[in-house]
């Protein structure tokens, strides 16, 4: 019945809502579906027929313990797109298994001047230019904790926490400080099953601070200090070359780093098969497919070298339970998308949760932890 359902949204979806809404400007679709979503939530009714249409559950096949926490299915909605964590409860009944909200700053950010987001339909990539607008570490809190509190019961919420975008923070002692801040202020409000140090938002003032070894172990030594509770994740840049990746990971290897979250947008064009204009007035990194290849290189690398010593989230590029499953296969124990639910429609979620349930049986896995890692 679901594969019914999902089916006939898929197609309503990709048929008669996505050439409307890929007609109107993609800010303005964003901001849209943020209020429409918001409303949405409120109704219990609602996020019951939404649950019922979309969500895929499977949780003998699905379901996983990591780091503690128990995650029903492997599919996570990336950060960005939900940076006010303002859709906590539709995002758990279309069926994804936790989310990523923010990048969340230590001080609320307008972020960069709008356009923010342009689409390459062709490419099946965003080009993204927000700069980490967002509310602020202390507003974001109180919406936190004002959702139900079985809201987070088998739907683990992952804080991903920047640096504020401002010449305020573009020293390096300034910027360890605002993050610093977010964390304690995380740490006090008992807020979040997992924090994500964001060290790769290609688009702020002051670049990208913390992709040098000498300087994330400034950070990563403070962010040790503060002793957080949950586990402590970096999400990393796409473009770096294998070689310096690894002197990166090698210093997470000495603090109090459980996980990686690998990749965030793709920055280099250079290195990215364009299959549609892009003017250069367009500013910004790349999500969706041009991502694909790096995130995948990189998860594979990592597993093959650092094993069991950090849990990865693999992110970039995933349109379906193939992609999904060969993130997997390379080595990661969850997976994020975005972009993939913006061009095929929200079921995608419970789609690939169903598709990986057949490819796993197809290859004689009895569950998802089983697969991970076995194509490296
Ligand atoms: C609209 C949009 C906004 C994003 N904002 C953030 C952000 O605030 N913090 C972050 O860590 N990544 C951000 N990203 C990157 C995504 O989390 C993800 O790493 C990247 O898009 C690759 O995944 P995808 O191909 O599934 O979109 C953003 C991506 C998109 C599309």
């Amino acid at each position: 019945m679901i594969a019914l359902i999902s089916s006939a949204s898929s197609a309503a979806y990709t048929k008669a809502v996505k050439p409307i809404l890929f007609k109107q400007k993609p800010d303005a679709v964003h901001e849209r579906l943020l209020y429409v979503g918001s409303q949405l939530q409120r109704s219990q009714v609602i996020r019951g027929l939404v649950r019922g249409a979309w969500a895929y559950e499977n949780s003998a096949v699905l379901s996983q313990e990591v780091l503690g926490l128990r995650f029903r299915n492997p599919i996570g909605l990336s950060a960005g797109f939900d940076k006010n964590f303002e859709l906590p409860p539709i995002l758990k009944s279309v069926g994804f298994g936790f989310m990523e909200g923010g990048s969340l700053t230590s001080q609320p950010c307008k972020g960069n001047p709008k356009p923010w987001f342009y689409r390459l339909p062709k490419t099946k990539s965003i080009v993204v230019y927000a700069g980490l607008a967002n509310q602020g570490v202390a507003k974001i809190i109180s919406r936190v904790k004002s959702y139900h509190p079985s809201t987070f019961i088998n739907f683990p919420l992952n804080i991903s926490v920047a640096k504020t975008n401002s010449p305020a923070t573009a020293n390096e002692t300034d910027a360890i400080a605002d993050y610093v801040d977010s964390l304690l202020q995380i740490q006090k409000a008992a807020v979040g099953d997992i924090i994500t140090l964001n060290i790769s938002c290609p688009n702020a003032y002051g670049g990208e601070p913390f992709t040098t070894p000498a300087s994330l172990d400034r950070l990563l030594q403070k962010v040790d200090g503060v002793g957080m509770q949950q586990p402590v994740f970096i999400k990393v840049p796409a473009d770096l070359a294998w070689a310096d990746f690894d002197k990166l990971l090698a210093v997470a290897a000495t603090h109090q780093v459980a996980g990686i979250t690998i990749s965030n947008l793709a920055k280099d064009r250079g290195q990215v098969k364009l299959m549609d204009p892009l003017p250069e007035t367009i500013k910004g990194g790349l999500s969706g497919k041009p991502t694909w290849e790096l995130s995948n290189n990189l998860i594979r690398q990592t597993y093959k070298k650092y094993h069991q010593r950090f849990v990865i989230i693999g992110v970039g590029g995933v349109f379906s339970a193939e992609d999904a499953y060969l993130k997997i296969k390379l080595g990661a124990t969850l997976v994020e998308l975005i972009t993939g639910m913006i061009f095929e429609g929200p079921q995608l979620v419970g789609q690939i949760n169903q598709g990986l349930v057949a490819l796993l049986k197809r290859d004689g896995y009895q569950s998802i932890s089983e697969a991970i890692g076995t194509e490296v």
